[in-house]
């Protein structure tokens, strides 16, 4: 396990290049293997743990991938030619992987696979994915029904209507990809407003989706057209350096090519109204919507954030509780009850490390109560082996009186491995 230490620092200015969308690398490979024939070129895919796991499932199904130069190639060959692996598919710590896997491998009928992932994943739910896949005609084996490790026995299902309880864009994406694979129209309608890179990536790949705010339709039997994609900067490791030049005076910092998807553009909206200084240009809108960001220090305002705000902010709500506890004012957050079913509870993190390092924070079944501003003392950091968890406090660790250690630091290999080095130098350059 490796520690990192972090001390408070003067100022942090630069433009760190930021790696690929997690959410859109993962369907660049799984789009691209669905493929029938034809080579899909990947620029700037997310190299980390998540995605290298979405690589090697692929592997074992059959699907040829090879990194060329910088670029990835990915060898369609259509889900109708996966094959039965030779051994169990390891989903490491990614849910991505696991539940976009439940939606194509329960409509392959010529396969079996046995999913699992590490200590982490084979605590989250899956029932809510294999319970759409079910009223398909999916057979999926769950672990006391409702966790991995599962066996799936691919079947030849059929299109459903389903309405969406939980806003989850991976539920979404596995009942439109199995439904893609499957006979007749598929119709999800409720919670349907999460990340829609699935929605988008599909019509990229040739796929026709119909989708407004109330519906999304998909026919069954399309087929997969391979289409090269440059993946954008992930927002969500965007947010970590726009945070921390939002906190520390003199701090500017500029990010180039990033996803300003409005679906996941909602950290930038509220740190707007926090009163942060910080503006984003659109710069390409297809088939993602990408452009730059410019950060620099302000002081910032409590805000309230509404519950149907959570799903655009998701995976920012680590970073932004440590925002919340500089910030003049009462945040509290609510609805944001899915954070406890993340690669850790972050509800319970969040609160333990903030804790920790001197602030008082309120702990609600969907969210919390920060009254700021509080002095944030160093302190050691369990980061629950949680990537969010670790970067996010490794920011609050630069604003803190005295060292903070980052236990189990190297989860960050997940989603950014250069996360620590990339400090460094935003740091070192002043
Ligand atoms: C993701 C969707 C979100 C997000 C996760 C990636 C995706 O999860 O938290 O990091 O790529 O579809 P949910 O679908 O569970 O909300």
């Amino acid at each position: 396990m490796v520690e990192k230490c972090i001390t408070n620092v003067k100022i942090i200015r630069g433009s760190p290049l930021i790696p690929g969308d997690k959410s859109i690398s993962h369907r660049a490979l799984l789009f691209g293997a669905m493929s029938s024939g034809g080579v899909t070129t990947v620029s700037h895919l997310l190299n980390s743990a998540d995605v290298n796991s979405t690589a090697s499932c692929l592997s074992a199904l059959g699907v040829k991938i090879e990194k060329v130069d910088q670029k990835t190639l990915v060898y369609g060959k259509g889900a109708e030619n996966f094959i039965t692996p030779q051994a169990i598919l390891d989903c490491g710590n990614s849910g991505t992987t696991m539940r976009l896997l439940m939606g194509i491998l329960s409509a392959c009928p010529q396969l079996e696979a046995t999913l699992t992932g590490d200590f982490s994943l084979v605590k989250r739910p899956m029932k809510r994915v294999a319970e759409p896949l079910n009223l398909m005609g999916a057979s999926i084996k769950l672990t006391n029904d409702n966790f991995a490790p599962m066996t799936i026995k691919g079947n030849a299902l059929n299109g459903v209507n389903y309405h969406l309880k939980i806003a989850s864009a991976q539920i979404k994406t596995a009942i439109m990809l199995a439904g893609i694979l499957a006979r007749g129209e598929t119709v999800i309608t409720g919670e349907i407003h999460s990340r829609d890179h699935t929605e988008r990536m599909l019509a990229h790949f040739g796929i026709l989706v119909e989708s407004n705010d109330k519906e999304i339709k998909i026919r069954g039997g399309q087929k997969f057209k391979a289409n090269d994609i440059t993946v954008p900067g992930d927002p969500s490791t965007a947010a970590f350096w726009l945070a921390a030049a939002s906190l520390i005076e003199n701090s500017e910092i500029t990010l180039e090519n990033i996803s300003l998807n409005k679906t996941r553009t909602g950290f930038i909206e509220i740190l707007k109204r926090m009163g942060a200084h910080i503006e984003t240009k659109v710069t390409l809108t297809n088939p993602e919507p990408v452009g730059s960001i410019k950060a620099s220090f302000a002081k910032l305002k409590a805000v309230v954030i509404s519950e149907h705000e959570i799903p655009s902010l998701i995976d920012e709500l680590p970073i932004f509780a440590v925002l919340a506890s500089q910030a003049v004012g009462k945040t509290v957050i609510t609805g944001a009850e899915e954070l406890r079913v993340k690669e850790t509870d972050r509800i319970e993190a969040i609160a333990v490390n903030l804790r920790n390092m001197g602030i008082k924070i309120e702990t609600t079944p969907d969210g919390f109560i920060i009254d700021g501003p509080q002095k944030l003392h160093g302190a050691k950091i369990n980061s629950f082996h949680d990537h969010r968890i670790a970067m996010s406090f490794s920011i609050a660790g630069l604003i803190a009186n005295g060292p903070t250690t980052i236990c189990d630091a190297e989860c960050v290999d997940i989603s950014y491995p250069n996360f620590f080095s990339t400090l460094e130098e935003l740091v070192k350059n002043h």
